[in-house]
């Protein structure tokens, strides 16, 4: 079986956009997933279909991608289903003739994986072993499996340095050991099978619905609503910031032209201390969004909490290699981008309003006649 790849090997193998005719997206109903269906549709030369196979755990919602459903109706299939499920993954891949694989689908958030990591190993470690047998079983079909994880699984950087693709992996947190575990069956799959696969590891990424666990929708909804801002620690943490309509981007040109069995690192070039990022969007909503009672500047919402466990101090990434061999560089600025996703969260209350309340639940079952609290 992995003879058919041989030749693929450590060499660029560009896939053109129509050559794929069925692209599977895992977790398409979540922040970056729902991005990068939309950015498929409205801005890249795909033509095919693309099946979107999401569990709709807490993380996800179909609303997202409601306009998109209903424009690219013919070109767009949901599919409701769990990675953890090995049969239901093997289904899917049968049943719409799947070609390619772009691999989302995660339990993401690091605090939960500290409050319970049973779910993290599950969905993050086994899931992506279920999707990696299914495409091993239709090996002649496949022309690319994507992972899309993350900078985390390098641990964490000290006051100088960056990560690059040959940095080992020490990831700190269960979230990050789970998708370290997950990157290293990818790349054994290409290595053992000879598998097309392709490996992104990107920065922190931010912008329109993002579910607001994660530091900058949480700090944005919590400014506006005038609530405390819990930033851990010192807050000198060091995130790298990528609007996430530029992480869809490089995605995409990896699966297309990307070194199969390669790794690619993504980063916005924007290291920033989080004290700084929650400072800022306080003037962002200070300056956009209704005043606070006696005009109190949003600033004085800050209350440093207690640090996270084993809270990664820096992550910063070389992005060079993307740069020169795909031409990708991030094009939003941090200024831009924040001010952008802060505007979109005050101009989306029925969003955050579904979100917050979990009525977007109710149209998840009333839409797939689903009990959509089971996942
Ligand atoms: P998210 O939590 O917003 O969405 C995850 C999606 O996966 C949800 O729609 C959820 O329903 C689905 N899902 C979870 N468990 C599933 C299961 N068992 N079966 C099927 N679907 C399941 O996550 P995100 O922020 O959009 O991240 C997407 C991917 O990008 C993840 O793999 C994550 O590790 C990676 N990543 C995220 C960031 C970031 O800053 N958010 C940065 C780098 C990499
Ligand atoms: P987060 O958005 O959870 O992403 P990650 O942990 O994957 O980097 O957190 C980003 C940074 O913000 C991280 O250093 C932890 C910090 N943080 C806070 O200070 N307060 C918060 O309420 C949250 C959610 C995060």
């Amino acid at each position: 079986m992995g003879r058919r790849f041989e030749s693929c090997r450590g060499r660029r193998l560009c896939v053109k956009a129509n050559d794929m005719k069925n692209l599977l997206v895992t977790g398409g109903c979540g922040f970056i997933g729902s991005d990068f269906i939309r950015f498929l549709f409205e801005e890249s030369d795909y033509a095919g279909r693309i099946i979107n196979l999401d569990a709709l755990t807490y993380a996800a919602n179909p609303m997202n991608l409601a306009d998109i459903a209903e424009r690219f109706r013919d070109r767009y299939v949901f599919v409701k289903a769990d990675i953890r499920d090995a049969a239901a993954v093997a289904r899917v891949f049968d049943e719409y003739d799947v070609d390619a694989v772009c691999h989302l689908a995660a339990e993401s958030h690091v605090d939960r994986s500290i409050l319970g990591p049973g779910d993290f190993i599950h969905t993050n470690v086994l899931g992506t072993f279920h999707l990696l047998e299914a495409t091993r079983a239709r090996a002649d079909r496949i022309q690319i499996f994507h992972q899309v994880s993350t900078d985390e699984v390098y641990g964490s950087l000290g006051d100088e340095g960056f990560f690059t693709e040959t940095t080992p992996y020490r990831p700190n947190s269960p979230y990050s050991a789970s998708k370290a575990a997950a990157d290293h069956l990818v790349r054994a799959y290409h290595r053992t099978y000879g598998l097309p696969v392709t490996i992104s590891n990107c920065s922190n990424n931010y912008g329109p619905r993002q579910f607001p666990e994660k530091l900058i929708p949480l700090m944005i909804l919590n400014a506006r609503e005038g609530k405390t801002l819990p930033v851990y620690g010192d807050g000198r943490h060091i995130r790298d910031w990528l609007y996430v309509r530029d992480h869809c981007r490089a995605i995409w040109e990896i699966i297309r032209r990307g070194r199969r069995g390669d790794a690619y690192n993504i980063g916005g070039l924007c290291e920033i201390e989080n004290i700084e990022v929650v400072r800022r969007i306080c003037a962002l909503v200070d300056e956009m969004g209704p005043p606070l009672p006696g005009g109190r500047p949003r600033i004085e919402l800050i209350r440093f909490v207690k640090d996270r466990p084993g809270h990664d101090r820096r992550y910063a990434m070389d992005i060079s290699k993307i740069q020169t061999e795909l031409d990708w560089s991030p094009r939003e600025t941090f200024e831009s981008g924040l001010r952008r996703t802060v505007k979109w969260y005050l101009e989306n209350s029925e969003w955050v309003h579904g979100v917050r309340t979990g009525a977007y639940r109710e149209w998840i079952t009333r839409q797939y006649g689903l009990d959509a609290a089971s996942t």
